[in-house]
């Protein structure tokens, strides 16, 4: 678990090549909404605007691919009124994607099943993947995702295809994240140490951070010292 001890403010870590993919699950909006005598809905809208803020920094220190946790396909549990709310802010999410297109350099893809969403954020989602599908910095949104639901959905299409036997690349290959090298860092806030069902074959390798910080609280400073310590990490895949 990674605190925050701020010294003097050292320049942004440089993670071209270094840090390829980094993921986060953004946890802890209904908390810090709580704190400050809210509903959980300002803090999913706080939330919205903390993924804006750091995903844009993520580009500019050189990560090519990011990927956030944004429903997951066990917060259909929640309160229909918080659902609806959450499906509502992300669909202005994507509104402003468009909008930002030309600006943004991002690539848009979303990870889960389609199916269940909301008919007016499901065809948005599949236009903001089409028109930006030659942007060079990839945002993966994993929406209506779950990880096992995801490799049952791989299997499945293996099957489809007629496969009696099939390798670790078959597999990878029908993953939703199939054009995305696996995670190195995955960064969970909220003071939670779970995976709660995120990337779970992709995570294999990667290294994990935990922090107490509540989502719309992390700073981009924060992530910073994250990733510094990130790269000063061993990572030895199993050799020495
Ligand atoms: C994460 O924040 C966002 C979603 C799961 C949609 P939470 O809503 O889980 O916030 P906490 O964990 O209850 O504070
Ligand atoms: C994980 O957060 C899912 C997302 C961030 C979208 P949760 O708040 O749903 O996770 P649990 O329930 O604490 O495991
Ligand atoms: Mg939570």
């Amino acid at each position: 678990m990674l605190g925050f001890h701020r010294k003097k403010k050292l320049p942004p870590p440089a993670c071209e090549g270094r840090l390829k993919h980094i993921a986060f699950i953004m946890d802890g909006n209904g908390r810090w909404a709580k704190k400050r005598g809210m509903p959980r809905t300002f803090g999913h809208k706080q939330g919205a605007e903390a993924m804006r803020r750091l995903v844009r920094h993520c580009g500019d220190i050189g990560i090519k691919t990011a990927t956030v946790y944004a429903f997951s396909t066990e917060n259909w549990s929640r309160p229909q009124e918080e659902v609806d709310t959450i499906m509502l802010i992300l669909e202005r999410y994507l509104d402003e994607a468009f909008t930002l297109l030309d600006v943004e350099n991002v690539r848009y893809v979303f990870l889960g099943d389609k199916a269940r969403l909301p008919a007016t954020l499901r065809e948005k989602a599949i236009e903001l993947e089409r028109v930006s599908r030659e942007k060079p910095l990839t945002l993966n949104i994993a929406l209506n995702y779950g990880a096992r639901a995801e490799i049952v959905h791989a299997c499945n299409a293996l099957i489809a295809e007629g496969k009696s036997e099939i390798t670790e690349d078959d597999l990878s290959g029908k993953l939703y994240t199939h054009e995305s090298p696996d995670p190195d860092l995955v960064v969970r806030t909220g003071g939670d140490v779970r995976l709660s069902n995120f990337l779970l074959w992709q995570s294999a390798y990667a290294e994990l951070c935990f922090t107490k910080t509540l989502w719309p609280d992390l700073t981009n400073d924060d992530l910073d010292e994250i990733i510094r310590d990130f790269l000063t990490r061993h990572r030895r895949f199993g050799g020495l």
